[in-house]
């Protein structure tokens, strides 16, 4: 009898000290959530939604802008050596991925990544390592085929019409979605050779706009033109390119990808501008989800699925606020 209750008592003490262990380690935990673009208003969603995580959660959110591959490196060190137990990743370069790989372990971080997807030597995506990506080719299709309704509306024939893909072709994403969008152009009559490349130097406005007045300067002869890219800056730089050479609203159509503040603040404008939707992705899932994930991994050791491909829904001028509460991102 004796014996059963020193056994009794001995368990109730193993348990309270493995709920003080368990709550204690839930209130330290600390997650890192690294982009490559911090001043773009999808990392910017990204981070809020998973500050809405943490605090939902109780842990801390450690978030950092890394714009090329020496502050990611120190970035993931840092969050090392403040006792970080994990991070998400959005990385200036994918190549780097089997660097990042090493300096996470070698910090004791988990790793998941969020848009874009690590990949190897041999180019090929790192599957090991949970990611979370927008379904890049069925998105780049949405797009294509927001273009090819709005030149049936135009009555445009695709023989008249020229196509800037503004490219970012290191970016595995960023070549689905615009292959996404060539392939329903192409499947309702737009010739290759009226589809011209304008390679980006970086995944902003400023570098899109510089190489799609290249494009236009090129092909001055063509007076109706539509622009797609991987997101709503590199579109809104052909749309302001397009501008700038003189091509009115009505002869440009120009379709991104995000939905966050870049392409509402477009239709916002009072006239309407050659950008003429967007396909809204979720910043929510993306930020929200992965941290939460993270969270889990992290607290419970449950491990986040190894893939997670998020989908998107196109919005215009004039039902953008309706598009984006069903996503429940207004
Ligand atoms: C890439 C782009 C971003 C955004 C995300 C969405 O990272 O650079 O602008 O489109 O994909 O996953």
């Amino acid at each position: 009898m004796r014996l059963l209750k020193t056994a009794l008592v001995a368990g109730a003490l193993a348990v309270l000290s493995v709920t003080t262990i368990a709550s204690a380690y839930a209130q330290d935990t600390k997650i890192g959530f690294i982009v490559k673009q911090p001043e773009e208003p999808w990392f910017q969603d990204e981070w809020k939604f998973a500050d809405q995580a943490a605090k939902e959660k109780g842990f801390t959110l450690v978030k950092i802008g890394a714009e090329d591959g020496e502050k990611l490196m120190s970035a993931i060190d840092n969050l090392g050596a403040q006792g970080a137990q994990g991070f998400i990743v959005c990385t200036p370069d994918v190549k780097l991925g089997p660097g990042i790989v090493a300096k996470a372990a070698a910090n004791n971080l988990k790793l998941m990544t969020v848009d874009d997807r690590l990949v190897g030597a041999d180019g090929k995506a790192l599957e090991g390592v949970p990611h979370m990506g927008i379904s890049a080719t069925k998105i780049g299709e949405a797009v294509g085929q927001a273009i090819v309704d709005e030149m049936k509306a135009r009555g445009w024939k695709a023989d008249e019409v020229g196509a800037i893909r503004v490219s970012y072709d290191q970016l595995p994403t960023a070549v689905d979605r615009v292959e996404g969008a060539i392939s329903v152009l192409k499947a309702n009559g737009f010739k290759a050779e009226n589809i011209f490349d304008a390679p980006q130097a970086k995944t902003d406005t400023e570098a899109a706009l510089n190489a799609a007045t290249v494009v236009l300067n090129a092909h001055a002869d063509i007076k109706k033109w539509v622009s797609f890219g991987l997101n709503d800056e590199a579109v809104l730089g052909a749309v302001r390119a397009s501008e700038s050479v003189g091509i009115p609203a009505d002869g440009m159509i120009g379709v991104g990808i995000g939905g966050a503040d870049s392409a509402i603040n477009e239709f916002k404008k009072p006239a309407a501008t050659g950008f003429v939707g967007t396909v809204i992705i979720s910043p929510k899932r993306h930020g929200y989800e992965t941290a939460l994930n993270m969270y889990d991994w992290v607290a419970n050791n449950k491990e986040p699925e190894k893939l997670i491909l998020t989908s998107g829904a196109l919005a215009k001028r004039d039902d953008y606020q309706k598009v984006r509460q069903g996503l429940g991102i207004e």
